[in-house]
């Protein structure tokens, strides 16, 4: 294997050009302006190579998409198959084969109740049309009153995608503060944050106390609310923040309770991230709506689908001239390379038995964490759920006390991490580590044990 040094990455021209014309998302393009970019070329496996031919493993998975590694054979011969046949028709007033199986698919593998499934591109806009679903659901449900339920509750640190929509229910400052102006009002709820927890707790000796602001937000205001937007069990783009056992079982059935649709974004933990299909299942969890990308096509190609039940569903159905339609929809609705990149993917996770095959690999990843970084002086903790991990690293163990994010200790050991052959993009202090489902546990070690030497440079400390 060709293995990188410490000089920066080759670039010839696409480095130039990206420089000249690219605006990259969540990037600081005065800083990107003055290095060279890497320049990525091709892929296999887990393993992306540079314009010189360096590999580096792909420890982000390409952010959370990539599940079975690159070049997988089945997926590359069904786009193929697919591209033989045609690239793009509309899903308005036509169907095609491959997003019907889909459906099909799809809904087989969902929690129960979830019985519809409606395409767009992103993860964002599986967000947006749950959002506007959920308020046309109550609006024109059947039968019984329809309250005036405008109001979405969401929890703090929350990501949900980038469209207005989805700003509006997210909960991260430094990327929702600047559009607050733009968005709807809504109401935010703690995140039970535990490592450092908002009211002091510690688990599980608080019994769940992180419950009763949900149960006091719902008791208040449900009259008035269409629906609770939630990262199940594990909050990605915050740090990797997870909630603690029980909590969104707790908070699904307060949601049921009180006559509030739950939306389960499972954007970043669906498809055997969390080591279920659906990090929903860990607690039993049926969702009214449930939103899915990244993984859904198993990083090859941009596509969405937002889940509904049935109930919601019937609300929509009418005559014509009822205008109950979902009025709602994109160009690229359902494109049919991307469902037949979905379908195979589905098809591996049946034939390799995925989600059998990666309960070692998740063992051995949480073994080697704890083996390597665990004791580290500068990790407050180590957290997550599957193949999602998160260090949190801090200036002072004892007290948690954080490195101020100017000091960009994220940034500088993802940097170190290249050239050890490793890509991982760190969330301010958090390191994350998102492997591909497909891994192997000699490569989740050289991971680890990467990100440990990476670290030890950066802070230039050991345990
Ligand atoms: C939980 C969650 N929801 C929605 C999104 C937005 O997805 P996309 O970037 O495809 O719009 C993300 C992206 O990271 C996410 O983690």
């Amino acid at each position: 294997m060709n293995r990188p040094d410490d000089r920066p990455p080759v670039t010839g021209p696409t480095g130039d050009l990206d420089r000249r014309y690219a605006w990259h998302p969540f990037t600081q393009m005065a800083d990107w302006e003055r290095e060279p970019p890497l320049v990525i070329t091709r892929g296999r496996g887990c393993h992306l190579y540079d314009e010189a031919g360096n590999a580096y493993l792909d420890g982000s998975s390409s952010i959370w998409v990539n599940l079975h590694g690159h070049r997988k054979a089945p997926i590359d011969r069904a786009i193929r198959r697919q591209l033989s046949r045609v690239a793009h028709t509309t899903f308005l007033g036509l169907t095609h084969p491959t997003a019907a199986e889909l459906a099909e698919r799809l809904v087989a593998l969902a929690p129960e109740g979830l019985s519809r499934v409606f395409y767009s591109d992103n993860g964002s806009t599986a967000v947006e049309v749950a959002l506007k679903m959920a308020y046309q659901y109550w609006r024109q449900r059947r039968p019984g009153p329809k309250p005036e339920k405008r109001r979405f509750v969401h929890l703090a640190h929350a990501y949900h995608g980038d469209t207005v929509g989805a700003v509006s229910v997210g909960g991260i400052d430094l990327f929702h503060a600047t559009f607050r102006g733009l968005t709807f009002p809504t109401t935010k709820v703690e995140f039970p944050y535990c490592y450092r927890c908002p009211w002091g707790k510690t688990y599980p000796a608080c019994g769940l106390h992180c419950l009763e602001p949900v149960a006091r937000t719902l008791e208040r205001e449900a009259h008035e609310t269409a629906g609770f937007v939630v990262e199940p069990l594990v909050q990605g783009a915050s740090g990797i923040l997870t909630m603690p056992e029980g909590y969104l079982k707790g908070l699904a059935d307060l949601c049921r309770r009180h006559g509030v649709l739950l939306i389960a974004d499972e954007v970043a933990t669906g498809f055997g991230r969390t080591g279920r299909m659906f990090a929903c299942e860990h607690e039993g969890v049926e969702p009214d709506l449930m939103c899915l990308s990244k993984g859904l096509t198993a990083g090859y190609l941009p596509l969405a689908a937002t889940l509904a039940t049935q109930a919601v569903y019937d609300a929509f159905r009418g005559r014509y001239d009822e205008f109950r339609t979902f009025f709602h929809g994109h160009s690229y609705t359902a494109n049919p390379l991307g469902c037949a990149a979905a379908l195979a993917s589905l098809e591996v996770f049946e034939r390799e038995d995925v989600l059998t095959r990666i309960q070692p690999r998740i063992r051995h990843l949480w073994g080697r964490l704890e083996r390597h970084l665990g004791g580290h002086a500068h990790v407050g903790e180590i957290r997550g759920r599957g193949l999602m991990a998160g260090i949190e690293l801090v200036a002072d163990r004892a007290t948690g006390e954080p490195f101020p994010l100017e000091a960009q200790v994220g940034n500088r050991i993802a940097r170190a991490a290249r050239a050890e052959g490793l890509l991982i993009r760190p969330i301010g202090n958090v390191v994350v580590l998102m492997p591909p489902l497909a891994m192997s546990r000699p490569q989740l070690t050289r991971l680890v044990t990467g990100v440990r030497r990476s670290l030890d440079a950066v802070t230039g400390a050991g345990s």
